[in-house]
């Protein structure tokens, strides 16, 4: 076996033959560059770091896929999308579309599928800043929106989204574990009447992971993700997925991805490839310590109530169990006050104060300090927050370490 050099496979050396060495070395730095490397096949898909691809012919761009080939990173990049497909084939959907952020990838859905007459029916809790963008900007841009609470219609949430249903209502949007009271929705029977009435329906299943669950199956047209969260698994990354039951409305969200420039960096890309590689394991784990750690805040006296979609406590427990067998790792309980709440937060050793959720490592926050605060409530929001909720992201740690820091930090409040 030898090892040479590879000399002779400066592309631009080849193809100038004896006038390269004329070139000013300034140039020569420019312009030489070794072959694609058509025979490697690397085991993990590298990251393609380039701004833009080389043609061989103007013909080849207006071949498909401009001849197999990329142009611009904005449009397109293999590392990209070889998690588009990873994540494809966990929705089992027609096509998957990576965002910059998990915001970026909500907004497109919203931007795309709604016009200014038109209507959209909205389940809440929601994460905050989709709210924000709803009221901000969806309104002023002349979109309806109806706000319904999951928690307020508990068993009656159909009969409510059905009322609630207008001739030109064209989405219909809900979070599988609303954020942040981990309120769950009946999905399949309002996915039964968004489809009754023509309406796209989108649900954001961040809070499960597509381990837990692939809504597509049981119906769902868009599912998206905050990669953020379990998708990336690490905390080290900002992003967010599309995937599309029906691959003309991939095609839409692709055509419009080229104008808005929203598409993640392959960089990003490639640590999201590595998280994936464990989602399975991760969740195993989290669903695992979760359920322990949820049994034991519901027997402890400091605790007034725990939202676990796991346990059969849980009001929409019943809503879960028909899509998953598992639960994820978010959980919401109540210690009575806001002052007991920040108090307990900033006495724990273990688990980290922190807003963001899904990632190794447990993360607790109170979420009308921090993630749905003031500033939310003065927008009009409508849900309840109780003021002594915490919101909890179960990491991996051993569980009986999670609850030895959850109780001595509650000895303390
Ligand atoms: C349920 C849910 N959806 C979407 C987002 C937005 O994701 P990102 O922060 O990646 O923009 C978040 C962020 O916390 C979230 O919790």
């Amino acid at each position: 076996m030898s090892f040479p050099f590879p000399r002779g496979q400066n592309v631009t050396e080849e193809k100038m033959g004896e006038d390269f060495a004329k070139l000013h070395v300034c140039t020569r730095i420019q312009v030489s560059h070794a072959k694609p490397l058509e025979s490697c096949d690397p085991v993990v898909v590298p990251i393609y770091q380039t701004t833009a691809y080389r043609f061989k012919t103007a013909a080849q761009w207006s071949e498909p896929n401009h001849g197999s080939n990329y142009c611009y990173q904005r449009c397109g990049n293999p590392t990209t999308e070889n998690v588009e497909v990873i994540i494809n084939e966990i929705e089992q959907g027609q096509g998957t579309l990576l965002y910059s952020s998990g915001l970026a990838a909500g907004t497109a859905v919203f931007l795309e599928f709604l016009d200014p007459k038109s209507h959209m029916i909205c389940m809440i809790p929601i994460y905050s800043s989709t709210f924000t963008f709803f009221v901000d900007t969806l309104v002023r841009w002349g979109a309806e929106i109806t706000f319904i609470d999951v928690d307020a219609e508990g068993d009656n949430l159909v009969q409510a989204v059905e009322k609630a249903m207008k001739p030109n209502t064209k989405l219909v949007f809900c979070e599988i574990f609303g954020n942040p009271t981990v309120s769950i929705p009946d999905v399949l029977g309002t996915i039964e009447v968004a489809h009754k009435h023509n309406a796209i329906y989108l649900i954001d299943t961040t809070f499960a992971s597509p381990y837990i669950v692939q809504p597509i199956k049981f119906g769902a047209d868009l599912v998206l993700h905050s990669c953020s969260k379990y998708l990336g698994g690490h905390t080290d990354i900002i992003g967010g997925c599309v995937t599309c039951r029906d691959e003309a409305n991939w095609k839409r969200l692709k055509s419009q991805q080229l104008t808005t420039g929203s598409s993640m960096s392959p960089f990003d890309a490639s640590l999201l490839a590595r998280g994936i590689k464990t989602l399975a394991i991760r969740l195993d784990r989290i669903s695992d310590n979760a359920v322990i750690v949820a049994q034991h805040l519901e027997k402890h006296p400091k605790v007034k109530w725990v939202k676990y979609p796991g346990l059969e406590s849980h009001p929409g427990h019943k809503y879960a169990n028909q899509m998953m067998s598992k639960f994820s790792g978010m959980m919401a309980f109540d210690v009575g006050t806001s002052e007991k709440a920040t108090k307990l937060v900033e006495n724990l050793r273990i688990i980290v104060h922190s807003i963001s959720l899904g990632g190794t490592e447990s993360k607790i926050e109170h979420p009308l300090s921090m993630s749905h605060g003031k500033q939310l409530i003065t927008k009009g929001w409508l849900g309840t927050i109780p003021e002594g909720m915490l919101r909890f992201s179960i990491g991996i740690e051993n569980p009986n370490d999670i609850i030895a820091d959850l109780d001595q930090a509650l000895e303390k409040i």
